[in-house]
Parts: C-alpha cells; structure tokens; sequence
C-alpha cells in the first residue's frame, strides 16, 4: 500500500521552540530520494495546521502546560490521520513533540480494536499531571493513549482508551519517573530496558516484542521517538538521555520490524533542528524511516 505522510509541528507540549521544525528538517534529510530508491509508493498530505502558542503555560490546578492548545492540536491530529488511513495509506506521521501521539492514536483507534504499540524511547511517557516534574505533555502521552489523564486528552475521538496495556511495549526506557513505574508495574506493560538490550541483544529484544505481540494484535503501531537512540547519534532532541542504544542496534530494530511484516503505521518524533548539529538527527531519523520500509545495504 501507498505511504501516506503528514506532518504534526507540534511544540508547545514541551519548552523548547524548534521540534515544530521537525518534520520539515526530516523531509529536507532527504526521505523522499530514499523512499523513491525503494520505489515506494508515497503521498505527502503536507503538515497539520496547528497552532503553536505558549499562551496558557502551566496550570498550577492541572500541572498541565497549555492544555487548550496540546488539545485542539491534537483533534486536528487524530481527523487528520483518521482521513488519511481512510484514503487506505499506511500512515507515516513526522512530529512534532511526542505529544501528538495522542492524535494519531486517536485517528487509528477507529480502525483497529487491539491495536499493538511499539514506544521507542528513552522515556515511558506514562505521566499525568499529578504525577509529572515537568507539566509537560509529552510525557503523558503514552498514558492519555491507555485512557489515563485529563479528559480534554483522553475524550479525543471517544472516550474509551485507544489501545491496551496489553497490547503496549516500551523499549530503550532509561529515564522513567516514580509515578510511571507504579503504571507500568499495576497495568502489566511490557517494557524492554537499555539492561535488558544490553543483556541479551536488540534481536532478542525484537524477537521477543514480536512474539508477545504475535496473535494477540489487529495492527502495529511504531512510535519511534528519537530521543530513544543515544544523543550521540541524535543530538537534536529537547530531553535527551545518555546510555541509549546505538545507532545499529536502532537500525537492526527497525529492519526486524520491516522483516516482521507486521507494522501497519509509524510515527517519528522529537526531532528538533534548533539543537542539533547540521542536520544530523534528521538524517538518522531518515536513516530509520528507511530501514522500516526496506532498505537493505547490498
Ligand atoms: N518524564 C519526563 C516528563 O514527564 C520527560 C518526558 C520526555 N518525553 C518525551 N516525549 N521526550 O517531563
Ligand atoms: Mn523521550
Ligand atoms: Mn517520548
Ligand atoms: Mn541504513
């Protein structure tokens, strides 16, 4: 099938300005050269009209740093991605803060009942605002997508949780708050730590997401976060965490996945060109993005 792109420039459910500028510095990495090498069929919808602005910070009742904005911004996302999956395009969505996984999320919800989730991240993502350091909404959006926090979040197309604690996987966590571990640990969801990669190697880990996903799923769903790989590789990232895995064992994961034959959408956030260096998390993001789909090196 067709590879439907769009852009979601969302920024304000984090401080830092310039990961609005992602999905056109992942565009401008050359992602098109590379998909049109595999001869890969491609739309690109352009990017989702969102508004960017800072003018609600943090709500000392909440802990929720612009609520309204991250909200509508994110239903703009969820109709956006609904429109495009019904096109019958494998969605393939350049963020943007990680926040917009609410969106998509939310627009793939009605096409799947036991959708699989791949969360590719340094970080779980599991937070609400009672339980956030930050109030920033990035970090919850993993935890809006089971159903957890604010309503304005969770009720995006519905209000039942679009995916399951089942059904979810995290790999490469090495920075989780306290309150996300008591989530993680009461809703069983499976997680693959740098120990664990280190322990027994990202084909283990691979294999083994597979197979606990394998029966169980309709549809998986990457969501590749690219502070998940070390900073050495992507340093253009507003939260990056050392002792990530390399750029290879990111790189084996994501052609295991296109082995796999599995993934049916994809999403790559967090990539921002203000902090990096030249261009260079881009282009790892396409080198990704590539991989996903196909691309071998002989
Ligand atoms: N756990 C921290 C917080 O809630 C960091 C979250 C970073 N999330 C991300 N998508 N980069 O603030
Ligand atoms: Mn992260
Ligand atoms: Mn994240
Ligand atoms: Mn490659």
């Amino acid at each position: 099938n067709r590879l439907g792109i769009l852009g979601a420039p969302l920024t304000v459910a984090q401080p830092n300005e310039g990961v609005d500028f992602g999905p056109g510095s992942i565009r401008y990495a050359g992602l098109f050269d590379r998909l049109n090498d595999l001869g890969l069929a491609y739309k690109d919808y352009g990017d989702v009209p969102v508004i960017n602005k800072r003018t609600n910070g943090v709500d000392p009742k909440t802990n929720l740093r612009n609520l309204d904005h991250v909200a509508s911004a994110n239903e703009m996302i969820a109709d956006y991605v609904y429109d495009l999956k019904k096109q019958g395009d494998v969605p393939l969505i350049l963020g943007g803060d990680h926040s917009i996984a609410i969106g998509t999320l939310a627009g793939l919800s009605q096409f799947y009942s036991n959708l699989g989730v791949i969360w590719f991240d340094a970080h779980a993502d599991l937070n609400r605002g009672e339980t956030s350091p930050s109030g920033n909404i990035h970090g919850m959006s993993l935890g809006v997508s089971l159903g957890m926090g604010h309503e304005r979040l969770t009720s995006i197309h519905g209000q039942e949780a679009k995916i399951k604690p089942e059904h979810t996987i995290i790999i490469g966590a090495r920075s989780v708050d306290e309150g996300e571990r008591q989530v993680i640990r009461e809703q069983g969801i499976r997680v693959y730590t740098m120990h664990d990669i280190e322990t027994h190697g990202i084909t283990w880990v691979m294999n083994d997401a597979l197979e606990y996903l394998n029966g169980k799923v309709d549809g998986v769903h990457l969501s590749l976060d690219v502070d998940g790989i070390d900073p050495n590789h992507t340093p253009g990232t507003g939260t990056p965490v050392v002792g990530g895995p390399s750029y290879r064992e990111a790189h084996l994961a994501m052609s295991m996945l296109y082995n796999a034959g599995v993934l049916t959408s994809a999403e790559v956030v967090e990539v921002n060109p203000l902090l990096d260096e030249g261009n260079r998390t881009a282009e790892v993001a396409v080198d990704m993005i590539a991989s996903l789909y196909g691309e071998k090196h002989v």
